[in-house]
């Protein structure tokens, strides 16, 4: 039984200060995102050390905007949940030590929450009708894991890279290009009028015997393509080479949750993480499955990349199922599914 089911959720993973409130799991009632990307931008990449200053500068006035655009009181609360793992482990401590020094001060269960949860629940916070067993590929800048979910809230991990992240290569090879960080939406952006068949790119492990995925080829391959035209002194066509990268991400990422979905027989697809802002992924994916009876969720844009509503969200249901946790709970940064 809940009080009014609102759960203050609260996010410092990596470089978004964030803080909401949702209701019952499913209604947003704030949302409250501060992003620090313009800071990390001119380092080409996130910077733990100024990442954990800046969440300590702006966890207090993102809690408290939380709490006034939702028109709620710390007393309505039914619990406080905080991102404790996987992530940066400075971040990490500036959100679970507010929301346990909070939980104490007000007397308010706490609930821990894996991050990469909380990017599930993204799709459980945008759309009703999603039912178990389904398929899940999480693809984030710090993960890229497929999994099966006999149902919700419990993970058997049938695929991991091992190497990079999608959203890591994505990034790294935009970096190189010149283009600002983060590299994904850049490269998405001029892949929009880029010939995707221009470059011919590999696809890792697409061929094995595994759901596993392995970037690290592709990666390599992209900068021998890019090194090949500078020594010819040819300019590299960005459009048609961002359209050509993207491309083989996207394939290989498209065919393994194809199969995943066919082989343990389910009929919904989820999709998350900040590469599920993808445009080419979504509807390569969504259209691919349906040729065979297969629907693919995937979370509105804003909802996609990191954020304190899914936090809210999936500490709502684990809140509901009984899970409390100790203020003693520490920061986890390699936390995996499925682990407490
Ligand atoms: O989930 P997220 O906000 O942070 C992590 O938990 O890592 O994901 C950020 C990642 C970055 O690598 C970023 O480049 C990628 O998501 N990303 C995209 C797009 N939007 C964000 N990658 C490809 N296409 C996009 N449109
Ligand atoms: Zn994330």
């Amino acid at each position: 039984m809940t009080k009014n089911g609102l759960v203050l959720g609260i996010e410092t993973s990596c470089d978004e200060t964030a803080a909401a409130v949702v209701q019952n799991g499913r209604t947003i009632r704030s949302n409250v995102i501060a992003s620090q990307v313009d800071i990390h931008q001119r380092f080409g990449g996130v910077v733990p050390e100024i990442a954990s200053r800046k969440h300590i500068e702006w966890i207090m006035p993102v809690i408290d905007e939380a709490l006034v655009k939702a028109e709620v009181d710390l007393g309505d609360l039914d619990a406080v949940a905080a991102t404790y793992g996987p992530g940066l482990v400075g971040g990490l401590l500036v959100g679970l030590a507010a929301a346990k020094s909070l939980a104490f001060a007000r007397g308010l269960p706490f609930v821990g929450v894996n991050h990469i949860e909380g990017h599930i629940y993204a799709n459980i916070l945008a759309h009703a009708g999603i039912q178990a067993p389904l398929v899940c590929l999480t693809v984030s800048g710090g993960h890229t894991d497929l999994l099966y979910m006999p149902e919700l809230g419990t993970y058997d991990i049938i695929g991991r890279t091992r190497d990079d992240a999608a959203g890591e290569a994505f990034d790294k090879i935009g970096r190189v290009l010149g283009l600002p960080y983060p590299g994904g939406p850049q490269i998405s952006h001029w892949a929009e009028q880029g010939n995707r068949e221009r470059f011919l790119l590999p696809r890792g492990l697409l061929d094995a015997d595994t759901y596993d995925f392995s970037f690290s080829g592709l990666k390599t391959a992209a900068l021998n393509t890019m090194n090949q035209a500078k020594q010819r002194d040819e300019e590299l066509p960005l459009a048609d080479f961002a359209a050509s990268f993207q491309w083989a991400v996207v394939d290989v990422l498209t065919q393994k949750v194809l199969k995943a979905a066919l082989v343990y027989d389910v009929e919904q697809i989820l999709l998350s993480g900040g590469v599920a802002a993808n445009t080419s992924l979504r509807s390569h994916l969504t259209e691919t499955a349906a040729k065979h009876g297969v629907q693919v969720f995937y979370p509105p844009f804003d909802l996609c990349t990191d954020n304190a509503a899914m936090i809210a969200s999936a500490g709502y249901y684990r809140y509901v199922n009984g899970q409390r946790d100790p203020l003693n709970l520490n920061a986890v940064p390699g936390l995996r599914l499925g682990q407490r």
